[in-house]
């Protein structure tokens, strides 16, 4: 109570905007859910615990050099065994929603190659009926980077076609045992990361390389991502259509896709320039959305990558028609754009073929695209929200969105809590800043239903291992003890000034 006293004050100061909405001039409708988000791989540790099988980051993270601090998450925050606490604390906070994933790995160890772990379905059947109990609606993600390794072994998972057999496999298992009481669903979180990441910088597993960027020094080919993004669009729609031939029509769900957005600026005015930055939304978030919602990749893709592109047979546009219901936004992030394609670009990323000769960069005449943070990709541009979900809303006709991540990290080293990173009015700034940008979005009249922060805990940031922080809560990872932040209370306070108590 303290805590919350002290920082009352700060809060009000801090973002008048935000927190003066009274429920009547509120944009947020009453339906609007509001939560945080995690991952199974960030958040559940137990890696070994009742029968779950390896998967590719348990692979990747204990191959010495792949992991800044040398970490993984074996033990992560130990969700899988204390989650009765952390449903304690959303309640606290006030949320309606959870968003989480399901450990493919953790349903079949061995992929569809072996059978289904019951210890693995009891796990999230608990948790599902407490969130329930709570009053608190699961927002459930299929696959949030984690796959069981077993598919890597096989046949180099998203680079066969058939992997999509697996997936669906998975999805069909997972509607079948949750879809009662589950009613949001994602097939995968940030395929674009995932591709890029996994494909082309190296970064991520399975650590293959066809760019000079990241890890890479070799290339792999230049392919890859594309086949990659290919199998994973079909893996998408094979998954939705089970879902709508199956169960949709009993389980009332929805089922959508999450894209990591980042909102590109253009650095001039210039007709160039603006190209640019629209070849580098096809080339990131289009990738995916374009051919899953408008049935084609997009038209700057197949102008410039010509035969590199994988094509879509007839077979796979019907499947493709399944399309989704809603599109997932994880924003937290702005870059400028330069063109590449008509003027000569220093090397950097985005400058390349398979990245739409669009040049990625952060500065404009010395001046950071907003405000530059520890953490290299995060510069705190909140009018970047609007915008982002302004030119979703126009590019596919207002279909409904989710806000499933924003969120703010600190690279903070501190393992017991101290004042500093406690006192994280950073965070408050930044989470009010793009909630008001959010509103503004709202009231013109996209269709957003939802908000999720990420995160509520501190917890493992991929190749950044435990350094960076995004939690509510601060995590003493020595004690796994959780301490609230002031981001915590002022979360807090804005759902209650945004909502009807229930
Ligand atoms: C998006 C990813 O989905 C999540 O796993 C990650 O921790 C956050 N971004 C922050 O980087």
């Amino acid at each position: 109570l303290a805590l919350e006293m002290c920082f009352s004050v700060i809060m009000v100061l801090c973002n008048p905007v935000s927190l003066k909405g009274n429920l009547d001039s509120s944009p947020f409708p009453s339906s609007f859910l509001f939560g945080t988000a995690s991952s199974s791989y960030q958040f559940e540790g137990a890696y070994l615990s009742d029968g779950k099988g390896l998967n590719n980051w348990d692979l990747f993270t204990h191959k010495p050099g792949n992991i800044v601090d040398g970490s993984n998450g074996d033990v992560a925050v130990d969700q899988y065994h204390r989650y009765l606490e952390d449903l304690n604390l959303m309640n606290y906070i006030g949320v309606n929603s959870y968003r989480f994933s399901i450990s493919w790995a953790r349903i079949l160890p061995q992929g569809r190659f072996g059978s289904v772990n019951k210890a693995g379905i009891n796990h999230y059947n608990k948790l599902i009926n407490t969130l329930l109990l709570r009053g608190i609606k699961p927002f459930v993600t299929l696959t949030h980077y984690d796959i069981p390794q077993e598919l890597e072994n096989r046949y180099g998972a998203w680079l066969s076609p058939e992997v999509r057999e697996d997936f669906k496999y998975y999805a069909d298992i997972c509607f079948k045992h949750f879809g009662d009481r589950v009613k949001y669903w994602v097939t995968f979180n940030e395929p674009n990361v995932a591709v890029i990441r996994g494909y082309r910088s190296g970064l991520y597993p399975p650590s293959r390389c066809s760019s000079s960027f990241g890890n890479c020094s070799s290339g792999d080919s230049e392919n890859e991502p594309f086949v990659a993004a290919h199998n994973i669009i079909l893996s998408h729609a094979a998954a939705v259509d089970i879902y709508r031939t199956k169960y949709q029509k009993q389980q009332r769900g929805s089922i959508g896709i999450v894209m990591n957005a980042i909102w590109y600026e253009p650095i001039s005015n210039s007709y160039e320039d603006k190209q640019a930055a629209e070849r580098a939304q096809s080339f990131y978030m289009n990738w995916f959305l374009d051919p899953i919602i408008l049935g084609k990749y997009p038209l700057e893709m197949q102008e410039i990558l010509g035969s590199d592109l994988p094509v879509f047979s007839n077979h796979d546009q019907k499947k493709l028609k399944s399309g989704l219901d809603f599109i997932g936004v994880n924003h937290y992030t702005s870059f400028y754009i330069r063109d590449c394609m008509f003027s000569v670009c220093e090397h950097g990323p985005g400058s390349s073929k398979t990245e739409g000769f669009a040049l990625r960069t952060a500065l404009k005449d010395g001046i950071f695209i907003g405000k530059s943070t520890a953490v290299d990709w995060l510069y705190v541009y909140p009018q970047g929200m609007d915008k982002i979900v302004t030119y979703i809303k126009k590019r596919y006709n207002n279909i409904p969105m989710f806000i499933t991540e924003n969120g703010f990290g600190e690279n903070d080293k501190s393992d017991s809590p101290t004042e500093e990173s406690l006192n994280d009015l950073n965070r408050v700034e930044y989470i009010s800043g793009y909630l008001d940008t959010l509103a503004a979005a709202l009231r013109k009249g996209a269709d957003v239903r939802g908000y999720f922060l990420w995160s509520l805990l501190d917890n493992f940031e991929w190749t950044s291992g435990y350094t960076i922080r995004f939690g509510l809560h601060h995590v003493d990872y020595a004690t796994l003890e959780r301490t609230p932040r002031a981001s915590a209370i002022w979360y807090k306070q804005f759902i209650a000034n945004h909502t009807s108590p229930q």
